[in-house]
């Protein structure tokens, strides 16, 4: 039961994804949560309350002001009573009123008076989620730290075609489930310094173009972010990426191979750990030109040199009390090649990535890898999970080595 004791509002606003709320009540209470349901006047149009108090197990709360029944400032509690609210469906309306700070009925009056953290799961026809006023109250209230579960691509119930479409019950279950996990793991890595490489590295061919990989950074910035989480002081050196930078962390850019073996020298011998995520180049043109190459030049012929290579070369000055963990992404002998590395770069753990595996690697939001280490014979092959699990898993996993 991994929501025992977790206490969560669910708020209903009128949609006709109201239909598919009942499961998610059933997703959170079958874990041990305690649920209890806020409608608004609409949504009760979509839904009976009815359905909502079954499932929940509680009453459905409604209205600001109920006639003949004592509520005094049931809005207060209401807002201090949960460990997260969930507002789903969310309509247009309703994520217009929260960002003007409107609180014209019962859940909007408790979201405006809540200081716990709220999800929100819109679903809209696809021309009102792309509507300007939506798009900027979509953005304002992710600045004001409201969580999205964003809308799916498909088909809507009026018959359009788009994103609009509320994520599925199982993903906004999901969502919360990680979110409340994640907000009670305690901060096993208080007083650890991490430094975290993320991302590819660009070796300049001309002033305009440039080599790099496909690496997108994920599995850097949900370590970094994760290592925060448990209470290290990150620093991450990252590559060109488009991606959030992870609270908290601090953040060196670099740009080329060259240029994160420089900042990772300098700052390797501070930290406890340095956990190389990133997939820096490994090649770089032997001549770089000032002038772009020009296309009448043929045939082109591009003569490579190998790069640095930063782990080697940390593995050669890594101190007794300090942790030096790779990752490897090997497209055949995966396990050989990988034991191979840990043995000639000094490492203490190799995390191998094999992107014939279907969601692991490069660019996707989830990973499958296989563990090695000098003192393990055998290798740990870990299932498919999101990036941001595998980071929360493998900190754990580093933090028993040590
Ligand atoms: C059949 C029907 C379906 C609707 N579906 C949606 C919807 O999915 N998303 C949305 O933003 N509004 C939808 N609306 C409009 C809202 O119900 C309307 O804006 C209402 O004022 C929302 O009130 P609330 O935000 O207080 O629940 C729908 C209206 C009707 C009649």
């Amino acid at each position: 039961m991994t929501l025992e004791g977790k206490k969560i509002i669910v708020g209903l606003t009128g949609g006709i994804a109201c239909y598919k709320i009942p499961y998610l009540v059933r997703f959170l209470t079958g874990q041990g949560a305690e649920v209890r349901v806020i409608m608004t006047q609409a949504a009760t149009e979509f839904i009976t309350p009815l359905t909502l108090e079954t499932v929940s197990g509680n009453p459905v709360a409604t209205e600001l002001f109920p006639d003949s029944k004592f509520i005094s400032t049931r809005h207060i509690e209401l807002a201090q009573w949960p460990d997260v609210i969930v507002v789903a469906p969310a309509t247009a309306n309703f994520m217009g009123k929260t960002a003007s700070g409107i609180s014209d009925d019962l859940l909007t009056t408790v979201i405006c008076a809540t200081a716990r953290p709220v999800i929100i799961a819109p679903a809209m026809n696809p021309q009102m989620w792309l509507n300007k006023i939506t798009r900027k109250n979509y953005t304002f209230l992710k600045e004001m730290g409201y969580l999205f579960i964003d809308p799916d691509e498909g088909d809507t119930a009026c018959g359009d075609r788009g994103v609009g479409r509320m994520a599925e019950p199982d993903k906004i279950f999901k969502y919360v489930e990680a979110f409340l996990t994640k907000a009670s793991k305690k901060k096993v890595l208080t007083g650890k310094k991490l430094l975290i490489t993320a991302g590819p590295t660009r070796e300049n061919l001309d002033p305009v173009r440039y080599l790099t990989n496909r690496s997108s950074g994920k599995m850097g910035y949900a370590l970094a972010e994760a290592a925060r989480e448990l209470g290290a002081d990150v620093t991450l050196i990252s590559g060109p990426v488009a991606l959030k930078p992870p609270t908290g962390a601090r953040i060196i850019w670099v740009e080329t191979t060259g240029e994160m073996y420089q900042a990772v020298k300098k700052e390797f011998p501070r930290f406890d750990w340095l956990v190389m995520a990133a997939a820096p180049a490994d090649f770089t043109p032997s001549k770089k030109t000032g002038q772009k190459i020009k296309k009448e030049r043929q045939p082109i012929k591009l003569e490579m040199t190998t790069t640095v290579d930063i782990l080697k070369q940390m593995g050669a000055v890594k101190k007794k009390n300090q942790l030096l963990v790779g990752f490897a992404l090997e497209t055949e002998n995966g396990l050989n090649n990988a034991r191979k590395k840990l043995q000639a770069k000094n490492l203490d753990l190799i995390v191998l990535n094999d992107i014939s595996d279907e969601g692991a690697g490069f660019e996707h939001d989830t990973n499958k890898v296989t563990l090695l280490c000098p003192g393990h014979k055998k290798a740990v092959t870990w299932p498919l999970m999101t990036k941001s699990d595998l980071a929360f898993k493998l900190l754990e996993f580093i933090a028993n080595l040590s």
